[in-house]
């Protein structure tokens, strides 16, 4: 039987972070084997935030680096650089002009950047969904393995294309999210929002940050910001579950009980999420190591050889469908 094709993609920021890893990557390496899998770079939707061109190239190759050490199998799954392949944005252009303005309007991940980005809100941050939904469908991706936040975006892909399969005969899947129990890894400082690199080095633990670093962020969590209630509050809720998506079973259990008794030291449960943290991290740090530059290039090179192909073709066929003129 023909495997489904699983597409998803990260942005090249400076280096992932837990909630990246616990709520989406680590799925893309279990996933990997089941699918036809397709695994990108999103450099074009960076480039709707601030970094210097330098930042972009650097930060795209670490990302591979990271996906590479995290135990995505190059010969199994294809990585490769989103700029590569023109196509992404040539779809993109002719979803543009099926998108209803009302939809854009309504996604929460552009509210919110254009509400904390002072300077710089672009037409591209506006337009960033249709770029994901082109990024999907150029690849008739089936399954999209994500975190929570991003569902909606997936949820506007099937509309865009039932729209285009409307309008141009059927030709697009209608892909549908693939999440975890580890879909919204919250912020450390600020429990009630997810964690993320645009709040700052303390709200996070980056893939490589040292145990000595993982510790010191740990320990200044934030718990209970008040008087202790009979419900958990967000931020004691969100190291429990760091316990858990760690895989630390034992120490969740112990902890929990003690919660439940009253005789918790949240200095115990942060220890615990810290070690959990770094036995996690420790190996993909090593693998980390031991990547070469050239090993990089290599799964770039396959990857965009293969996402060439399936991207051509698509494109030729949907020319095709919408009506340009044969050259
Ligand atoms: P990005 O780069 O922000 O994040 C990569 C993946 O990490 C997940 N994630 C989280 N999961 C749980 N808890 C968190 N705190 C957390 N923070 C991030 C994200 O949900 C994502 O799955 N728009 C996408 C990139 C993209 C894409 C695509 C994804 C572009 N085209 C096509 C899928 C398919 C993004 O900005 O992800």
């Amino acid at each position: 039987m023909q495997q489904q094709t699983l597409f998803s993609g990260a942005q090249p920021t400076s280096g992932l972070h837990i909630g990246n890893y616990l709520g989406a990557l680590r799925n893309w390496v279990a996933l990997q084997y089941d699918y036809h899998a397709l695994y990108t770079v999103v450099d074009l939707h960076a480039l709707t935030s601030s970094a210097t061109p330098q930042e972009l190239t650097h930060n795209s190759r670490e990302l591979v680096r990271n996906l590479l050490a995290i135990g995505i199998d190059p010969d199994t799954a294809s990585i490769f650089i989103q700029s590569h392949i023109p196509e992404h944005a040539e779809l993109a252009w002719i979803f543009n002009t099926l998108t209803p303005m009302a939809e854009l309007e309504r996604m929460t991940q552009y509210k919110d950047k254009s509400q904390r980005q002072s300077q710089n809100i672009n037409v591209g941050l506006f337009d960033y969904p249709v770029l994901q939904a082109a990024d999907i469908l150029l690849y008739h991706g089936e399954i999209v393995p994500v975190g929570e936040d991003q569902l909606q975006h997936v949820e506007l892909t099937r509309i865009i294309a039932r729209k285009f399969n409307n309008k141009y005969g059927n030709y697009f899947p209608e892909p549908e999210a693939k999440i975890t129990t580890a879909k919204r890894i919250m912020s450390l400082t600020d429990p009630a929002v997810k964690m993320s690199k645009s709040h700052g080095e303390s709200n996070y633990i980056a893939l490589n940050d040292t145990p000595d670093v993982i510790r010191k962020k740990i320990a200044k969590a934030v718990t209970d910001t008040g008087e202790r209630t009979d419900t958990m509050s967000h931020g004691v809720e969100n190291l429990f579950n760091l316990l858990t998506y760690t895989d630390a079973t034992d120490a969740y259990e112990s902890l929990h009980a003690a919660y439940q008794s009253g005789t918790l030291k949240y200095s115990e449960l942060k220890a615990a999420v810290a070690d959990s943290i770094i036995a996690l991290l420790e190996p993909i740090q090593q693998r980390r190591q031991e990547i070469s530059d050239d090993d990089i290039t290599r799964a770039l090179t396959q990857g965009y050889e293969h996402a060439q192909t399936l991207a051509q073709q698509t494109m030729q066929d949907v020319r095709q469908l919408v009506g340009f003129v044969p050259k």
